[in-house]
């Protein structure tokens, strides 16, 4: 029997990744203008690490983790997100005093049931600003996220934002919520009485029409908020509202317990059912509860396989091709030394070398079948004269007897 790959656990060819790299050379380009420096910690981590920070009661620890005991009988978890990972990695470098504009990529572990643009394994490219308090670091990240979409070409989304208010006011919010719905448990979904005992903020994200049309007669967030947080939001909203469609959307509250503060999310109907593309917020309280010192913390987080579905790169740039043919012996030092040359001298240009593939012929049909535009033909006897041939592959095939040097710079000028 064949052996496959786990379920939702895609792997990624090489016709998938030349979106994958246009995109990751554009974000790096923007990390780098913003000051922004990258971060990577490691894929395994203590489970605790989870339970303390997304929250016992979420879904991502509740049902998602990919926990086991390592040989030590230590409970380990692959890391369902990266916001959990840099904080713990800042407060054991003791550095939870200086401030951070942090970014980081990579694999995230979820046992999610698969379906479009949902996977076990997928991959997010996050940020992290550590050490500022609420106020600039949100601007600053909105218009990241802006620029972000306008420079790879996003423009059919919607910004979805709210305030969850301080930990206080979430947590009196959260009662407020039990006690209006406790008395209508029974009109509730299963799913969303489950949430209810474990998570009830959790309620409001419900996709059921029932439940939703019963919130529209609950409690509300901005109820429950500071009147400096409401004018936060409201002023961040104006800010950007000329730039992008930005709504406040009082029932966003997110599937990770960390959050306090500003909360957002990206999405576009273009992707269907999971529609985020992109989600984040405030989480000040985190450094805290990983047994840190205070750290003012926000971030976000970009879905890598849901943001490349929405890329409008379309014709990804093919990079010039040229066959390296070895007319002779193939095994020849020479030979390997010419290429090297070449390579050093161009490297945007691809030497396609057709290794084992036998005769002249049979090379030259290979380079025209790679696309390639021109081949450099190395035979014995050339060889001995310190001669190469130049072949363009189209037109009418023609050729000239060069010199080394003239080869590497008609390979340069290319
Ligand atoms: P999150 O909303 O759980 O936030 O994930 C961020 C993004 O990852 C989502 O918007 C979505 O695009 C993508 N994503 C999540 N689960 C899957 C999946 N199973 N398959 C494909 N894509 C998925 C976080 O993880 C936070 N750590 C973000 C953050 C950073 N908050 C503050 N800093």
């Amino acid at each position: 029997m064949k052996i496959q790959s786990l379920r939702g656990m895609p792997d990624l060819f090489p016709e998938d990744l030349d979106k994958w790299h246009i995109f990751e050379s554009k974000l790096s380009k923007i990390f780098h203008s913003f000051g922004t420096r990258e971060i990577r910690t490691p894929l395994l981590e203590s489970t605790e690490l989870f339970s303390r920070s997304v929250g016992n009661s979420s879904d991502i620890v509740n049902k998602e983790l990919y926990s086991f005991l390592d040989r030590n009988e230590e409970s380990i978890s692959l890391r369902p997100e990266g916001s959990a990972s840099v904080i713990r990695a800042i407060i054991q470098k003791k550095q939870e005093q200086e401030k951070h504009k942090l970014w980081y990529q990579g694999p995230m572990f979820r046992y999610e049931r698969p379906q479009k643009g949902r996977f076990r394994q997928f991959h997010q490219v996050g940020v992290e600003y550590l050490g500022f308090e609420e106020g600039i670091s949100e601007y600053e990240l909105i218009s990241m996220v802006l620029q972000i979409n306008r420079i790879i070409g996003i423009s059919n989304y919607i910004i979805k934002i709210n305030h969850l208010g301080d930990k206080i006011a979430k947590e009196s919010f959260s009662k407020s919520l039990v006690s209006f719905l406790q008395p209508h448990t029974n009109e509730l979904h299963e799913k969303d009485q489950a949430r209810l005992k474990s998570n009830p903020l959790r309620v409001l994200d419900s996709k059921e029409k029932s439940t939703q049309e019963l919130l529209e007669h609950g409690p509300k967030f901005q109820d429950f908020i500071s009147e400096e947080s409401k004018n936060f939001l409201q002023n961040l909203v104006d800010t950007y509202s000329d730039h992008c469609d930005i709504q406040i959307d009082q029932s966003l509250v997110r599937g990770l317990d960390y959050y306090t503060g500003i909360v957002f999310e990206a999405v576009s109907h273009e992707l269907g059912a999971q529609d985020a593309f992109l989600g984040g917020g405030r989480y000040d309280n985190l450094s805290k509860q990983l047994g840190g010192k205070e750290m003012f913390s926000i971030g976000f987080a970009i879905g890598v396989e849901r943001i490349i579905e929405l890329l409008s790169i379309k014709d990804v740039k093919k990079s010039l091709k040229v066959g390296f043919i070895v007319a002779g012996e193939q095994n020849n030092k020479k030979t390997y030394k010419i290429a090297d040359d070449l390579r050093s001298s161009n490297n945007s240009i691809i030497l396609d070398t057709f290794l084992s593939e036998g005769s002249l012929k049979s090379q030259l049909r290979k380079a025209n079948k790679n696309n390639c535009t021109h081949a450099i033909i190395v035979g014995d006897n050339e060889l001995k004269n310190n001669q190469i041939i130049w072949k363009y592959l189209s037109g009418d095939g023609e050729q000239e007897l060069l010199s080394l040097k003239e080869v590497i710079e008609k390979y340069t000028n290319l």
